[in-house]
């Protein structure tokens, strides 16, 4: 896909100001129509209010990443599983606003992660593969549940690379051995969620060292 030249988002787009605050890249302003809805290691999403669609603002450096992302989002059009993308330019995204909370959010907020919607995550990632795509980096963040049960992918800008990655089976292989168990909790705290992805990426990193 080629970067866009010219789009209806280009003022709000050249108003957007991203800092450098203690090492952490912050966002300085949200235009005027946009509502800021999440933030990741290498952008910042907006809902363009009134619309249905999303925008994903790559911060520097990884404003290289829109366009692969938008690669795989060609890839993947017509899965319903995966928001429809709108539009690709220099460092950007336009992409559907799906109305849901992430699996972070629903165990932060004890909403429950039924058998059926894991199932829909390995049907996602299975279509996915089908289309040539190598489905990496699916934490809990990237997969959002809407109001209806249905289940989205977000966030496969790292769709495309070589190596195989297992994210997915060891958290799935954690649901299944401890959702749902007397000890698990109903409501799981996210401090707690975030240690366990620290040491989790942590460990991923020291066994690629050896
Ligand atoms: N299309 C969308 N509809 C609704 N919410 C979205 C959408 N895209 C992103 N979000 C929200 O914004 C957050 C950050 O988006 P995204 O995961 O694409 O950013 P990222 O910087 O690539 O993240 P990562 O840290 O996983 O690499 C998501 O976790 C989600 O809460
Ligand atoms: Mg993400």
């Amino acid at each position: 896909m080629n970067a866009e030249t010219s789009t209806i988002y280009r003022d709000e787009l050249a108003n957007i100001v991203f800092v450098k605050q203690g090492g952490k890249i912050a966002l300085k302003n949200t235009p005027a129509n946009w509502e800021l809805i999440g933030k990741g290691r290498s952008a910042y999403v907006f809902k363009i209010i009134g619309e249905q669609r999303a925008i994903k603002v790559f911060y520097p450096p990884f404003e290289h990443l829109a366009m692969e992302e938008a690669r795989n989002y060609e890839k993947a059009a017509g899965i319903s599983f995966f928001p429809r993308l709108y539009e690709a330019g220099e460092g950007y995204l336009v992409m559907d606003f799906i109305r849901g909370k992430t699996f972070f959010d629903c165990l932060a907020e004890g909403v429950a992660i039924t058998r059926d919607h894991v199932a829909q995550v390995d049907k996602a990632l299975e279509l996915a593969r089908r289309a040539g795509l190598n489905p990496s980096d699916i934490h809990l963040h990237n997969l959002l549940l809407t109001e209806t049960g249905a289940v989205r992918l977000i966030d496969i800008a790292r769709f495309s690379q070589k190596k195989q990655c297992t994210q997915w089976q060891d958290l799935k292989r954690g649901y299944e051995r401890h959702y749902g168990q007397y000890y698990f909790p109903k409501r799981v705290p996210k401090w707690l969620m975030r240690i366990v992805a620290y040491f989790y990426q942590l460990r991923k990193r020291l066994n690629s060292k050896q």
